[in-house]
């Protein structure tokens, strides 16, 4: 059976844990093809609220396989925290295979994510400071670590002296930190390893058993587009290698390109971003604040990074850049987010052009000068009053609403199957099933 890819249509956060939670039901693996630690979803099920980093959401099903792909870097101590917190709240994380060609993120990544973001100065990236994109240059330049080599007693202390030496000469000569202990990184790490052991597994093999049997398996995005190395706002963007978008789910998994034959599209009703770079409809007025507190949605379901806690910017919903990576990742499906959050405005704004230079565009531009300058053309529609957290069908919700989401639906130009109007599993329109025919 041909696989699915969830990823997110704008710069992260809009929502791909929930709705991989919710299509998960209904496949038998799910997997992680991309990003690391860096990577925050928020999950509200029948246990409670969950934040995972690196985690596939389908951990709380109990009979799915889940499986983090060759494709993640993964920081080892985080991951632990992560398996112990679910094991606390009893989920059973036994289903959990990592695979042993994942990179691991390594005590001189976190040094040098923080070391880089201080010599960039004026122009950091605003990264999560959790060594992912170092762990993911590292891989790029052939002196990564990976799992396979932690979990290895024999060989790990050679391979980790080899890359220490050369690593400590970087720190200390170009960044003047401290060097780093290689007896103490080498205990930790092998502790790790032990811990980890149970769970790592050649997954690309598992997984292109599992498509050859014919089950279904989702592959789950990590970020957004928009935060991709070669499609997104350039530098001011991820690092991860496979890329952020949907060409790179079946790199980072171990399948060809012909295994994937949907792609759903998850947009949040506005726009957020995280860490600094162009957002042509950020907001600053008090419709700023209003929608960072959660709008018209349930107070507490504010707009706050998962993993850094940092305040997200917020902007009306940008239709240029949701038609851009429509079309980039391909998407067949499109689940919309957070549509509880616009109710009380008076009206909603959509963008759907630019002027740059006084020329409209509808492309981004690749300049980030031009990018930093764009400034957003709007179709100002009516908002709505009526609380929509109850609403199942499309037919119920305010005629402002339903007006809201078709013009969302043109601009993407991908039909919009779910759309969710509140935190909890149940809380969606569901007006297709992407699964055929089994909800
Ligand atoms: P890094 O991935 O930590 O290097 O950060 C690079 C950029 O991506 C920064 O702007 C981060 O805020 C952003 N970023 C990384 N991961 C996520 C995520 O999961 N959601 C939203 N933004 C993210």
């Amino acid at each position: 059976m041909p696989a699915v890819v969830v990823i997110g249509g704008q710069w992260g956060d809009e929502g791909k844990g929930r709705v991989v939670d919710f299509h998960a039901r209904y496949c038998s693996v799910i997997a992680r093809y991309s990003a690391g630690t860096n990577a925050g979803h928020t999950i509200i099920n029948n246990k409670g609220k969950f934040a995972l980093h690196l985690v596939p959401a389908g951990i709380f099903y109990g009979d799915k396989t889940c499986v983090i792909g060759n494709g993640v870097v993964i920081d080892p101590d985080g991951l632990l925290t992560e398996l112990s917190m679910l094991h606390e709240r009893g989920v059973d994380t036994a289903r959990l295979l990592i695979s042993n060609r994942a990179h691991v993120i390594m005590p001189w990544h976190r040094v040098i994510d923080s070391a880089d973001e201080e010599l960039r100065g004026g122009n950091a990236i605003g990264t999560t400071g959790t060594g992912t994109g170092p762990a993911f240059h590292d891989k790029v330049a052939r002196i990564g670590i990976r799992v396979a080599d932690i979990v290895d007693q024999q060989r790990f202390p050679e391979r980790l002296r080899e890359v220490l030496d050369y690593k400590n000469r970087v720190i200390t000569s170009l960044y003047q930190r401290p060097a780093l202990d290689f007896d103490e990184i080498l205990a930790e790490y092998t502790a790790f390893g032990d811990r980890l052991r149970p769970h790592v597994a050649d997954t690309t093999s598992i997984v292109q058993e599992a498509h050859w049997r014919g089950e279904q398996i989702l592959l789950e995005g990590a970020q957004g587009s928009l935060l991709d190395l070669d499609s997104g706002t350039y530098p001011y963007v991820t690092s991860s290698v496979p890329a952020s978008v949907a060409s790179g789910a079946g790199i980072g998994i171990g399948l060809g390109p012909t295994a994937i034959d949907r792609v759903v599209g998850v947009y949040k009703a506005y726009q957020t971003r995280v860490g600094n770079g162009p957002m042509p409809t950020e907001l600053f007025d008090e419709n700023a604040s209003t929608l960072r507190e959660g709008g018209g949605g349930v107070p507490g379901t504010a707009e706050y990074g998962t993993t850094t806690g940092r305040a997200r910017r917020v902007g009306w919903f940008d239709g240029v850049l949701a038609r851009y990576t429509s079309r980039l990742n391909g998407v067949t499906s499109v689940a919309l987010t957070r549509l509880d959050s616009l109710t009380g405005f008076d009206s909603v704004k959509i963008c759907v052009a630019y002027e740059l230079d006084e020329e409209r565009i509808t492309t981004l531009p690749a300049s980030l000068d031009d990018a930093q300058r764009l400034v957003p053309i709007y179709e100002e529609l009516p908002g709505w009053s009526q609380d929509v957290s109850d609403v199942r069908n499309l037919g119920d919700l305010p005629a402002e609403a339903r007006q809201y989401v078709r013009r969302i639906e043109q601009l993407v130009d991908a039909p919009i199957d779910m759309i969710s109007v509140g935190p909890q599993r149940d809380q969606a329109i569901v007006t297709r099933d992407i699964f055929g025919g089994r909800l």
